[in-house]
């Protein structure tokens, strides 16, 4: 042995002991981070789960899917910035699927690019609803540069979240407003849209901008253009609560439901001079439940590099003066109604042909008896005259 290999000895054995030092100390860090740990199952994709992320998942329609997606042991994030949701629905979520790795509610907002992308780089999606939406045709008209922010630029930052993180499914909400008022009735999905309310617009320019970017992605696409939504869960765990300051701008059954409790003096009807049977409005109203079901099997149909587009609704039409009837039949309280003139930005007739996606996706309406939808949703209402609660 000469002098180096003496000297190199000791030392040797020094990086040795330091190396598994080193070692022990990494694993002992790593096995304290969540990710490793697995109590952040949110952040890997895990074999046999889809991670879904639903949107507005504090909304009416996005707190119905969320529930039925956990249900279907779906693993769910939520995101919403609560300006219309309620984080009262997000904890009812949270109550009945408390498990690690079910279900992850996020704060924040879609108008956020940063926010957005930051979220997608730490969350491991393997598939998005995307919901989150200002919704209300009269407060589009009002405020349409709301809309287009909210809905079209929105749509376009999750969009390019979910392409540069290689997110390979999207279910788009999109509506019947972007049909407008076609001439021929029911409305198929090949039905030319001219929607005539910045709503229908913002939502048909983020269809436009999914089927541009799809022309060269192979993304699953699936947009489902609802009609009008109604009910709520048929077990009255969730139901729809709209903030009190959007009545004015409100959904026919939620004023329904208010002039039954008394929190507002009736119920207006507006337009009783369309050319329809009655004179009143004619639309297509879909149970939430039957809703939900639409975008759990469109998620289970996408294929990737393909879009599909489906209307979802009963493709039976009921008239306003219908739709009352029933409300006072459901809530058995004789509601008083003011006839009042149309409303800017409204149609008179409109309901759907959901033959194609009954076709394609073996997706047909269940709940199609208006009254008991109507109440469902009521018996929610009466156990929950505050809504959630505070937001
Ligand atoms: N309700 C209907 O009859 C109907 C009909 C056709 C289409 N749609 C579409 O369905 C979707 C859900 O509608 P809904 O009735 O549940 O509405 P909702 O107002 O109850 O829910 C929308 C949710 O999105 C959230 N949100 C809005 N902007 C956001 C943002 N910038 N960032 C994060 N979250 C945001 C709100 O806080 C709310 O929780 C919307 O896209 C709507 O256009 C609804």
């Amino acid at each position: 042995m000469n002098f180096t290999d003496a000297k190199r000895k000791p030392n040797v054995l020094g990086k040795v002991v330091l190396a598994v030092v080193l070692t022990v100390f990494c694993v002992f860090i790593l096995k304290q981070s969540p990710g490793i740990a697995g109590t952040n199952m949110f952040s890997v994709h895990e074999l046999g789960v889809t991670h879904v992320l639903v949107t507005g998942g504090a909304g009416f329609i996005g707190s119905h899917a969320a529930l039925r997606l956990l249900k279907d042991n779906y693993r769910v994030t939520i995101v919403d910035n609560l300006s219309r949701g309620n984080m009262g629905a997000v904890r009812i979520l949270q109550g009945l699927y408390p498990e690690p790795g079910r279900l992850q509610f996020i704060y924040g907002d879609l108008g956020d690019a940063k926010f957005v992308n930051k979220m997608f780089s730490e969350n491991a999606f393997d598939a998005v609803m995307h919901f989150a939406a200002v919704a209300y045709v009269g407060e589009s008209t009002l405020e349409p540069l709301r809309y287009y922010h909210n809905i079209t630029a929105n749509t376009l930052t999750v969009l390019e979240a979910m392409a540069a993180h290689g997110i390979k499914t999207l279910i788009y909400s999109s509506t019947c407003a972007t049909y407008g008022e076609p001439e021929k009735m029911p409305i198929i999905e090949a039905t030319p849209q001219f929607p005539i309310n910045p709503y229908g617009k913002a939502k048909k320019m983020a269809e436009d901008i999914i089927l541009d970017f799809s022309k060269n992605s192979d993304m699953a696409v699936m947009i489902l253009r609802y009609f009008n939504v109604i009910g709520s869960d048929p077990e009255g765990r969730l139901g729809e609560a709209p903030r009190p300051e959007l009545r004015e701008h409100g959904r026919i059954s939620a004023a329904c439901f208010e002039a039954a409790l008394g929190t507002i003096p009736g119920l207006k009807v507006r337009g009783t001079d369309y050319n329809t049977p009655d004179g009143t409005g004619i639309r297509d109203y879909i149970d939430v439940t039957d809703l939900v079901d639409a975008h759990v099997k469109a998620l289970g149909k996408a294929q990737s590099g393909k879009v599909g587009i489906y209307n979802v609704g009963t493709g039976k039409g009921r008239s306003v003066k219908e739709f009352v009837e029933a409300c006072k039949k459901a809530t058995g309280v004789e509601i008083k109604v003011d006839f009042l003139s149309r409303r800017p930005g409204d149609y008179a007739e409109v309901y759907s042909d959901p033959s194609k996606i009954y076709r394609e996706l073996n997706w047909t309406a269940k709940y199609t008896d208006l009254q008991e939808s109507l109440s469902v949703a009521w018996r929610w209402q009466k156990s929950h005259r505050n809504g959630y609660g505070s937001p």
